[in-house]
């Protein structure tokens, strides 16, 4: 099949590759015409592991190509894809959708035969009508068809969620549509992965209801793991054990700082945006939204603790500051509160992170970056852990605090309290 991706982000970009590694002729369009040429060139904006060497891969038996020129790729093409960002609104908890519609009237101008355009950018309820209703002013009905085909990707794993998906959903209230997707999944959907076929609404809920939910998974661990600290009890045990009734599940269930990233603080409030608009109330979400808030507050206060109330001038080292490990990104990463607060403080602070230096920490005060755990930990106070790359899990302690013992908060629970105990260092982890 011939498809366009609007949109050369974290979607639009592995959907691509993935999408041409399958078979298609796939042509990925940005505005960004620096970004186009870099990614002409071999190279990707982001880090994801295993995407350079399979877009090279792709490009060089020509599946793949990259282009500026939205009206001409969206002409070639016969499934369009919608893979811009749905950013919060500022001073709004609503999603900003100016990219999709903007995207949209110009697929608008450049519709030649019939085509299906499909969001697969996270868009609220009722986007896809909005879409149509766009589409129509310029254009037959009989010219295109709207879908909606949300994406699940986590970022660090986005190629392997991409190819054994646990399911595809695609929303489509019409029969051809739905065929054609269906087609275009089909070697997914011989390895197993499961196909949802649901109206297009339906389907644009099922989004934010998945992020809403492995957002209430995780705040509901980390609330736990405040309540084992108090009662002595090890929160991995807890996980363990109601993870294994299969109606709960085991994953999403480790305790650790705050959640972010670009998807969970932003869906979570876009639900609430749209349940607002349609007078339904979604409690449970507001609360989460609000105890993982509170979380950042909360974790600090035991560093404060450990550190007998005395931040002032305290060396405190960062080991990882992206909001979670395999990702340089950095969006609403709860280093990005925790950082700030100790530098006002007082506190001098290190931090190392594999992905390298980061421009958000750049202009804080006292903030320096490392470009090895070594020089990160050396002359430390407190060490913390604060995002678990492979890396940091088999650091030798021992060797690195002779000449000054450092105390260790593991705020991702990737060590053993026993072995670092052993080794002569305090050592602080989240609810044991
Ligand atoms: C998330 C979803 O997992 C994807 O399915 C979805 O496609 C994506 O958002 C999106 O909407 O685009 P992502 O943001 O890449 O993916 O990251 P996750 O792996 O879900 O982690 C999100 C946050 O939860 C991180 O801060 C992570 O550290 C935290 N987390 C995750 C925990 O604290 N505990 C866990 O057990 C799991």
């Amino acid at each position: 099949m011939k498809l366009c991706m609007i949109g050369t982000g974290y979607v639009g970009l592995v959907s691509g590759v993935c999408f041409s590694d399958l078979g298609n002729d796939v042509i990925c369009v940005d505005k960004d015409k620096n970004k186009i040429l870099l990614l002409q060139n071999g190279k990707i904006p982001i880090y994801e592991p295993g995407l350079t060497e399979l877009m090279v891969k792709n490009y060089k038996n020509k599946k793949l190509k990259f282009s500026n020129d939205l009206k001409k790729s969206v002409k070639e093409s016969d499934i369009i894809f919608i893979c811009v960002g749905t950013p919060t609104k500022k001073k709004s908890i609503s999603a900003d959708l100016r990219q999709v519609y903007n995207a949209v009237k110009e697929v608008a101008k450049s519709i030649n035969k019939f085509k299906i355009i499909v969001t697969k950018s996270t868009v609220p309820v009722t986007t896809g009508d909005k879409i149509e209703k766009i589409l129509s002013k310029k254009n037959n009905k009989n010219k295109f068809s709207v879908v909606s085909n949300p994406e699940f990707l986590r970022e660090g794993e986005a190629i392997r969620d991409f190819i054994y998906p646990d399911r595809i959903v695609v929303g489509s209230n019409d029969k051809k549509s739905s065929k054609i997707l269906k087609n275009l999944y089909n070697p997914l959907i011989s390895k197993g992965a499961q196909f949802l076929l649901t109206q297009r609404r339906a389907a644009e809920l099922i989004k934010y209801a998945s992020n809403s939910f492995l957002a209430t998974k995780i705040t509901f661990i980390n609330e736990l793991a405040n309540l084992c600290e108090k009662t002595n009890i090890n929160i991995e045990d807890i996980s363990i054990g109601i993870g294994l009734d299969k109606r709960i599940g085991g994953r999403f269930l480790r305790a650790g700082p705050a959640y972010g990233g670009s998807c969970f603080p932003k869906d979570t409030k876009a639900i609430i945006s749209t349940a607002n608009k349609f007078k339904a109330n979604l409690s449970l979400v507001k609360s989460v939204i609000k105890s993982n808030n509170n979380r950042s507050k909360l974790l600090l206060n035991r560093v404060s603790d450990i550190l007998n109330k005395k931040i002032k001038n305290k060396k405190i080292t960062f080991l990882g500051v992206t909001f979670k490990a395999n990702t340089d990104d950095m969006r609403d990463s709860s280093s990005l509160i925790m950082i700030p607060f100790l530098s006002k403080k007082g506190a001098i602070i290190k931090y190392y992170d594999p992905t390298g230096e980061k421009k958000e920490l750049n202009k804080i005060k006292n903030v320096s970056y490392e470009n090895s755990i070594k020089k990160a930990v050396k002359n430390s106070d407190l060490v913390i852990l604060h995002t678990e790359w492979n890396d940091f899990k088999s650091i030798n302690f021992k060797n690195l605090s002779k000449k000054k013992k450092f105390i260790i908060y593991d705020m991702r629970n990737i060590y053993s309290p026993e072995k670092i105990n052993k080794q002569g260092l305090k050592y602080f982890s989240i609810g044991r």
